[in-house]
């Protein structure tokens, strides 16, 4: 079901309906990576203006795809400046995600101890992703946390969900390398 009609939607569409047809989730999410930083530099994919439109308030999720065939999620997300997430989880799928326009900083975390409804991550590098790159998370490595390290430029990146997602869990420090988990509902943005 395309959600919004743009120029190469076709292309995306099918180079993910081949990469989920793989028969493992590192098969399909290097096949991702490799196409969305294929069709990042392609000009023929142009995505739709208002992916390009930022909110004041938060990064704005605006989902382009949906898969009814396999059952996954494209999202585009744009992020004002410093706009970012706390630490979060991806609901134990896996994600390919995709630096459209501008730069973002994203710090893969890994969770290594829980005790007593906490929490314990360990930052894992922090990486400057520009346009035409892209990244994964696989469960159980599926914690970071993004941001927009701008102070004027908008940021765009497109996010591939195993399934569409609609809940996470956000972490927020709160001793140390100790966290506490809140259960979020995640909306998506209108398009238009
Ligand atoms: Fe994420």
């Amino acid at each position: 079901m395309l959600s919004l009609e743009f120029p190469g939607a076709r292309q995306l569409i099918d180079a993910i309906d081949a990469a989920v047809a793989l028969p493992d989730p590192a098969a399909t999410t290097e096949s991702l990576r490799n196409a969305l930083c294929r069709l990042i530099r392609n000009p023929e994919v142009q995505l739709p203006a208002c992916v390009f439109e930022r909110e004041d308030d938060h990064y704005a999720r605006r989902e382009l795809y949906r898969s009814e065939r396999h059952g996954y999620s494209v999202v585009a997300m744009t992020w004002g400046p410093r706009q970012g997430t706390p630490v979060h989880d991806h609901a134990g799928q896996w994600c390919v995600e995709g630096v459209w326009q501008g730069t973002l900083e994203i710090t893969p975390f890994e969770l290594v101890e829980t005790r007593d409804g906490r929490y314990r991550f360990e930052p894992r590098g922090t990486m400057n992703a520009g346009p035409g790159s892209a990244g994964s998370l696989i469960p159980p490595h599926e914690y970071h946390a993004i941001q927009n390290p701008s102070d004027d430029a908008t940021a765009v990146s497109v996010h591939i969900y195993q399934r569409p997602l609609d809940a996470c869990c956000k972490f927020q420090p709160s001793d140390g390398n100790w966290y506490t988990r809140d259960e979020c509902q995640l909306a998506l943005d209108e398009t238009h």
